[in-house]
């Protein structure tokens, strides 16, 4: 088969990765793709939300399978754009991709299908937000609707706080009336990665995983797209899991078929695991990042197969055969991340990975005068395998020790919540 792999991220080079492996596969790109990805696949030179490129590169190089990426280009309606052409493209359509492009239009059909998430209420002003201040209290958390890369979201403690997020969310040039914000009850608990693939009826879940959103060390700092992840995450019992299945997954299927727009894809739901039962904190209808290094390195399954499924609606009876041991992903970011990364650096120690075990997964990398250099936020996923968890964080480690490049950055403590839980 040709296959052709959207995006340029480190999920994409963990996706390719594994596609890569299939014996199914017989030609790979990867548009744009990173200067891992150019190492098991050919890089095309097309952005990610420039769908009529795609879509002709696709039919004019015979391509059997594309597999989307990031959420941008599902949300501008690139499934169905392929699907109008006869192309195979695992995602949801444009319309179940608002699940994630509106957090508004999320929050409205859980409500309605009674899935359980955070108590909230759409507003499009200050001053309902100030009034809703009294309703929730503090913490209180406040969500731009659309998306916005992981920076739209404050968990805000104090009063202060609250104010300077109703400043970034409704300053002056961005106060239109129709700008729709989420304001939300906070959650207190555990939190987990679901990530089910999905055919529009029925589902195959992957091995649960936990992220690391913080920039900083005990969780703190600001937000990032994910500083590293590991899987799997001990949090997730089978009790969970099950509810997880009956109270979130099995009805938003059921609600999102019968209302037309069905989801096929893969489907991540954030879940809080609180302690009236797990709770939904946000949808994404695309692999989470960095959680996918973690998770591909222990799927041992062929994941082709599974996608074609996905797209012709066939998943009933499929089940994915894991690794037992554990994954832990050590994300290297450039100083400066998440708001203004530094770029440009050659980064050195790449060729002393020998380790089967530990693959170092590229994300803002790119070639230049033979080298490779610094291109983006996060630049590498450090992922490795372990016997248990332990083991498999101090074999990222001991791999991350030997990549440097100046101003690299990543957190010292990837994965060991998992080992107090
Ligand atoms: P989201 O993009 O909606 O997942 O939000 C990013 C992060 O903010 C989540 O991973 C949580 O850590 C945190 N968060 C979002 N919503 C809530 C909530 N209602 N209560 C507590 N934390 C939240
Ligand atoms: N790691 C969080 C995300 O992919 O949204």
């Amino acid at each position: 088969m040709n296959i052709l792999v959207v995006g340029n991220g480190g999920r994409e080079h963990a996706l390719a990765w594994k596609i890569a492996k299939s014996p199914l596969c017989a030609n790979l790109f990867c548009a744009p793709g990173n200067a891992g990805t150019s190492s098991l696949a050919t890089n095309v030179p097309i952005k990610v939300d420039q769908i009529d490129a795609l879509v002709s590169f696709a039919k004019d190089n015979l391509i059997d399978l594309t597999v989307v990426g990031p959420e941008l280009p599902l949300t501008l309606g690139i499934v169905d754009r392929f699907k109008s052409e006869g192309l195979a493209c695992f995602g949801p359509t444009l319309l179940a991709s608002r699940l994630e492009g509106s957090k508004a239009f999320a929050k409205d059909f859980m409500r309605r299908l009674s899935i359980p998430t955070a108590g909230f209420d759409v507003i499009d002003s200050r001053e309902e937000a100030q009034f809703l201040f009294q309703k929730y209290g503090l913490p209180i958390v406040l969500k731009e609707d659309g998306l916005a890369s992981g920076k739209g979201v404050f968990v805000c403690f104090s009063e202060n706080e609250f104010y300077s997020a109703l400043d970034r969310l409704f300053r002056s040039g961005n106060s239109k009336r129709n700008k729709k914000v989420v304001i939300e009850e906070c959650l207190v608990g555990e939190e987990v990665s679901y990530l089910v693939i999905c055919d529009g009826k029925d589902f195959v879940p992957l091995a649960s995983s936990q992220d690391h959103k913080r920039l900083l060390d005990g969780d703190r700092g600001p937000n990032t797209g994910g500083m590293g992840a590991y899987s799997p995450a001990p949090v997730l019992t089978n009790r969970v899991e099950t509810a997880i299945q009956n109270s979130v997954i099995k009805p938003l299927l059921r609600g999102m078929s019968e209302k037309g727009f069905e989801f096929r894809g893969l489907l991540y739901v954030g879940v809080m695991i609180t302690k009236d039962g797990p709770k939904v904190l946000e949808f994404n209808v695309r692999f989470g990042d960095p959680e996918t290094q973690p998770i591909m390195a222990r799927l041992k399954s062929d994941i082709v197969p599974i996608f074609m499924k996905s797209v012709s609606g066939d998943l009933k009876n499929v089940s994915l055969e894991w690794d037992s041991r554990a994954a832990v992903c050590v994300v290297l970011a450039s100083e400066g991340y998440p708001e203004f990364p530094k770029k440009g650096d050659k980064i050195l120690g790449l060729d002393s990975v020998k380790d089967d075990d530990a693959i170092v997964f590229h994300a803002g990398t790119t070639k230049s005068n033979g080298s490779i250099a610094v291109n983006g936020g996060r630049v590498l996923g450090v992922t490795a395998l372990g016997r248990d968890l332990r083991s498999a964080i101090s074999k990222a480690y001991s791999v991350v020790d030997k990549i440097g490049w100046r101003g690299k950055i990543f957190r010292r403590d990837i994965g060991e919540r998992g080992l107090t839980l």
